[in-house]
């Protein structure tokens, strides 16, 4: 019996200091978009548009992202589309 309780004070600390979870769409866009478009989306480079004033909503986003567009790249084979779907949301949210 006394062997119960002491993985339970060993695990609840562990899970305490457990960092709070990054925006998945936020580092999806740091890997695959800054290089482009700038960690804040407005660095325009390789012909890229800037994002804060971009007009497109999240459908016109998601089809840019999975097939790309003259110099933009298409997507599709390195992000899933759960990930597409992030990434997206996330450069709405830029302004
Ligand atoms: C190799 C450089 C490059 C990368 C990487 C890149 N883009 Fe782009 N992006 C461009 C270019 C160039 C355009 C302009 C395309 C055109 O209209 O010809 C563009 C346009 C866009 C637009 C449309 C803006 C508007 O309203 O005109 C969106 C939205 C966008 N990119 C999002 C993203 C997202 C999200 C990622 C990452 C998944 C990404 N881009 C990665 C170069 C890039």
């Amino acid at each position: 019996m006394r062997c119960l309780l002491p993985p339970v004070f060993v695990l609840v600390p562990a899970l305490l200091r457990a960092a709070p979870p990054a925006l998945p769409g936020k580092i999806i866009f740091q890997q695959n978009c800054g290089r482009c478009h700038g960690a804040n989306g407005r660095l325009g480079l390789n012909g890229a548009h800037d994002l804060t004033k971009s007009t497109l909503n999240a459908f016109g986003r998601t089809y840019l992202v999975t097939n790309g567009l003259g110099k933009m790249p298409t997507f599709k084979t390195k992000l899933t589309a759960a990930q597409i779907q992030q990434v997206v949301a996330y450069s709405l949210t830029l302004k």
